[in-house]
């Protein structure tokens, strides 16, 4: 049985203490991949952004919220995982400052200054190892040129793409229609299912990846 170390859902960047910059995550897909995993008899950590869905079970959970917190939290629960499964909707940019007190109209122009967030893939990708990294790329149109590019950008073993604006697919939904990418070329294209079912094959597709090493 293997260690499976899993993120879901959205990030939140703060403003203040009441903003924040996010998006349309809900954690549905990571957290189906968690149940699957768990149901499969593996041990599974799930790194969660703020969602509203409940904690599978036989599954650790760590809430985080920014991106910061989930790199953080994926570089200290890493070492004791044999799979990194990256399906969180990781915010790219975050507000440059943070205010500890509510920010008034009067102080504001208009214009929120953003910086850049640590790709967390990237970044762990020193720390590969022998471990699997599988990540996903949510595009609108086409996912196939986006979603090759980021297989090999991230040095992942496959990248599970879709079309968040396809019917059935994306966020807030029970069902998902993914694409597999592999770094040799193959790709698997699974039928519209529900996320649990989509989830179940993920995990089996892996699993069979680490009995061919
Ligand atoms: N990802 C990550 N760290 C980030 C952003 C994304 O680790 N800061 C991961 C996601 O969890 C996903 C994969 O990288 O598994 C692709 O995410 P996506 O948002 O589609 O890609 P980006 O690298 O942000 O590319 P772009 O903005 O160019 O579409």
């Amino acid at each position: 049985m293997s260690h499976f170390l899993i993120t879901a859902g959205p990030t939140r960047e703060a403003l203040d203490p009441v903003r924040f910059i996010s998006n349309r995550s809900t954690g549905k897909m990571g957290f189906a991949l968690a149940e699957a995993a768990a149901a499969a008899g593996h041990q599974v950590t799930l790194i969660a952004g703020p969602v509203t869905l409940a904690t599978p079970t036989g599954v650790k959970r760590i809430d985080i919220e920014s991106a910061r917190d989930l790199l953080a939290a994926v570089e200290r629960e890493l070492p004791i995982a044999d799979i990194y499964i990256s399906s969180a909707a990781i915010a790219d940019w975050r507000p440059e400052t943070y205010s500890e007190t509510k920010l008034k109209k009067a102080e504001m122009d208009g214009v929120i200054r953003l910086v850049r967030n640590p790709d967390v893939l990237k970044t762990i990708l020193p720390l590969k190892g022998d471990r699997l990294f599988v990540g996903f790329a949510a595009e609108t149109g086409n996912p196939t040129q986006e979603a090759t590019r980021k297989l090999r950008d991230k040095g992942l073993d496959f990248i599970v793409a879709n079309d968040v604006t396809a019917p059935g697919a994306g966020f807030a939904v029970d069902t998902n229609q993914v694409t597999l990418l592999f770094p040799n070329g193959t790709s698997e294209t699974l039928p519209l299912m529900s996320k649990r079912d989509v989830a179940e094959i993920i995990i089996q597709r892996i699993v069979s990846l680490q009995a061919k090493r």
